[in-house]
């Protein structure tokens, strides 16, 4: 998906007017991230220039931006592009550093850094973002931003190492496992909608709706993206399928299905995790899922969260920024990429 067609893909579509804006700011953050990623050093350009080209939703620019203007505060458009762009080049240099953890050979449909250039070669990339990242933040200058993106960032790295930690646990409990999805993704996602709200100067209270609102929907949004691993389209996600139950990773799929199968059942599909499945038994552990209702159970705590999203933006201002928060909260539960 391209930048310009994710605001189109909203529901209730937004009026053209704010969806030209909306649409000309992410371009903006687009070619800031152009700008970011020119290096004199050939490999971080060819790496910077993959990971650009190969699309991605924005999502979180698109969140800062979104949440400055539904926040009732006021922000130049120098200062949201900066910001948009520095979050989205932590969120790069997350991606790029994740599939190496995860060993995924595509992402956004594209063979992915590590596959292409080797481990090495794509760890380093990822710390060049996020040092061009912190470069940017600075340059922002305001200290309460960057001490809250740095919490955020060093949530979702640990969340990463967490998850590794848990690697190869069948029996994974399922609140260990929500922990993990709120450090790895939500706490980020939080982050983006505080700080465009921070940076508009909202008052304390928006700020913090915001934040949760940005909470509920990264969990919302990785509970999707699990189900996804299992259900989704190879060609519209961009990625591989079953990699975290290749790679051993319980996620909320098979931890519900998990207690629906017998002892026998059990066994058989412990042995399969992690462990070089094949294509027919992992067909078949899918099918049970499905069947016995884990991804129905999971796509409902989804919308749970999304409920909570909804929740939040009570307490902002009635505008049209604030409608399409909530229309991401409806793209999120349904999207397929
Ligand atoms: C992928 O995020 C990583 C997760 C937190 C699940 P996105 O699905 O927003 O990735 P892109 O940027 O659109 O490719
Ligand atoms: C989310 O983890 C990635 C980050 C928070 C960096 P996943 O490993 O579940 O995400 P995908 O499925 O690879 O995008
Ligand atoms: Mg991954
Ligand atoms: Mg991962």
């Amino acid at each position: 998906m391209t930048v310009s067609t994710f605001f189109h893909v909203l529901k209730s579509r937004p009026p053209l007017r704010l969806l030209a804006q909306l649409s000309e700011l992410v371009g903006a953050v687009e070619a800031e991230l152009r700008l970011q990623m020119s290096s004199d050093v050939e490999l971080v350009e060819q790496i910077g220039a993959l990971t650009l080209g190969a699309g991605g939703k924005r999502l979180r620019p698109a969140l800062c931006a979104i949440s400055a203007a539904a926040s009732g505060g006021v922000v130049t458009k120098e200062r949201i592009v900066r910001l948009g762009a520095c979050l989205e080049l932590i969120h790069m240099a997350t991606l790029i550093h994740d599939d190496v953890i995860d060993g995924a050979a595509t992402r956004r449909g594209k063979p992915t850094a590590s596959i292409i250039f080797g481990n090495t070669s794509a760890i380093l990339t990822g710390d060049v973002l996020l040092a061009k990242a912190m470069k940017l933040l600075a340059e922002d200058g305001d200290l309460a931003i960057i001490r809250m993106v740095s919490a955020a960032v060093t949530e979702l790295a640990e969340g990463e190492v967490k998850e590794v930690a848990v690697r190869g646990d069948y029996l994974l409990p399922q609140e260990d496992h929500l922990k993990i999805l709120r450090m790895k993704t939500a706490a980020f996602t939080e982050c983006c909608c505080r700080v465009g709200a921070m940076a508009a100067g909202a008052g304390e209270a928006q700020i913090q709706a915001l934040g949760l609102y940005g909470h509920h929907l990264g969990m919302a949004f990785q509970i999707i993206d699990d189900i996804l691993d299992f259900r989704g389209d190879h060609a519209k996600t961009g990625k591989p399928l079953a990699t975290d139950f290749r790679e051993g990773q319980a996620t909320l799929p098979l931890i519900l299905l998990n207690d629906t199968l017998s002892q026998e059942e059990k066994v058989f599909v412990e042995e399969k995790f992690g462990n070089g499945v094949s294509d027919a038994d992992l067909a078949m552990i899918i099918r049970w899922m499905t069947e016995r209702k884990a991804i129905q159970k999971a796509f409902l705590m989804a919308e749970e969260e999304g409920a909570k999203a909804q929740g939040q933006l009570a307490a902002l201002p009635k505008s049209e920024e604030r409608d399409v928060l909530h229309s991401i909260i409806e793209f999120v539960l349904s999207r397929e990429s």
